[in-house]
């Protein structure tokens, strides 16, 4: 299999605050085993933290340095091969924010209306009897023109998503369509996305979706406390110890599946369908699954104390993309003032 020989893939990455294990099972995993695969395929692999996507929402620069930080680590904690991928910074790459003035002359206004993160904005406005465009800037209003010139600014192939961003991509692919059919040619490459093959949502301590916003989540770095203080905090209910049960009902099966090995995710399985496993057990035993299946919390501690060498390995990547990007951004440039 070769699917990315000789292709860009691209993938962007939204800072957003302490990862936990639904972040790593969601999404950093799907990305790293795409990623990888990108690379031993033969393919180009372009990464970045998305910092430009995140100021819109975050404004407070000390939080949003901290969750970069996290971010970098976590990913280069987690097996991330920043000398064979391109791995940056997005606001390290002038070229992009340059482009994207650009796609914003060729982008018609009323496009962006349709673009699902201002819209669900403009719902929940609407829904609490606010004006539809309260506390909208224009950052998040224009988004897609952003995240479109993050995918064009490097001829990208292939963009995996998830099915969240699928319409961010489209509109790149028609945002590249109105410049390419402008000109009659084919000034920028239009991207493909790849849809990520459906990442399970990981429950949280109870029950609903594993969120930061819920305060239910497990941290995926914490302290060998906090992730027992985690563990042993979640849900379960009083039927016997002997009594059989339903795995997929027991919310702790649930947590286990979605991060354990498959023999140990069978061993309870079995054991909750027999009964005489309690819950104190599976308890401990996902404790001991966590630690075996997780990056490891001194790797990742390790790159968080030696930060300047991450940040070191940020900028060359930010300078690999810059090379990439230049040829690209003057191929626009050419055709919109006229100079080829
Ligand atoms: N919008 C993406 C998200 O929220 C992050 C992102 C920014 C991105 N630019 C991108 C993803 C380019 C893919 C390609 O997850």
């Amino acid at each position: 299999m070769s699917d990315f020989k000789n292709k860009i893939v691209l993938t962007g990455i939204k800072p957003t605050g302490r990862l936990h294990l639904g972040n790593y099972v969601g999404a950093m995993v799907p990305t790293l085993e795409l990623g990888g695969k990108a690379l031993d395929d033969g393919g180009t692999l372009v990464m970045f933290i998305a910092d430009y996507h995140a100021i819109n929402a975050m404004k407070d620069p000390v939080a949003l340095k901290e969750a970069i930080k996290n971010l970098a680590c976590a990913y280069l904690a987690s097996g991330l091969d920043a000398n064979r991928a391109i791995f940056y910074r997005q606001s390290d790459v002038p070229e992009i924010t340059e482009l994207t003035t650009i796609l914003m002359a060729y982008t018609p206004k009323g496009f962006m209306n349709k673009a699902h993160a201002y819209k669900a904005q403009v719902d929940k406005n609407v829904a609490k009897g606010e004006p539809a465009d309260a506390g909208i800037n224009m950052g998040l209003y224009t988004y897609p023109v952003l995240m479109a010139a993050d995918i064009l600014g490097y001829g990208t192939d292939v963009v995996p998503v998830g099915k969240d961003q699928v319409q961010h991509v489209e509109m790149a692919q028609d945002i590249a369509g109105f410049i390419n059919y402008h000109f009659q040619k084919e000034v920028l490459k239009v991207p493909e996305y790849y849809l990520k093959p459906n990442a399970a949502v990981l429950p949280g301590l109870d029950g609903r979706k594993m969120s930061k916003s819920y305060d239910n989540v497990i941290p995926l770095f914490g302290t060998p406390d906090e992730v027992k203080k985690a563990v042993m905090g979640i849900k379960t209910d009083s039927q016997a110890i002997d009594a059989p049960k339903n795995p997929d009902e027991i919310l702790l099966f649930q947590i286990l599946q979605g991060v354990g090995r498959p023999a140990t995710v069978q061993e309870v399985k079995e054991g909750l369908e027999k009964g005489g496993m309690g819950y104190g057990t599976i308890k401990k035993m996902l404790l001991a699954e966590l630690e075996e299946v997780l990056p490891s919390r001194e790797k990742y501690l390790d790159y968080q104390n030696h930060f300047s060498d991450v940040e070191d390995l940020l900028r060359q990547g930010a300078e690999k993309a810059r090379k990439l990007a230049r040829p690209v951004l003057e191929r626009v440039k050419d055709a919109v003032f006229g100079r080829g």
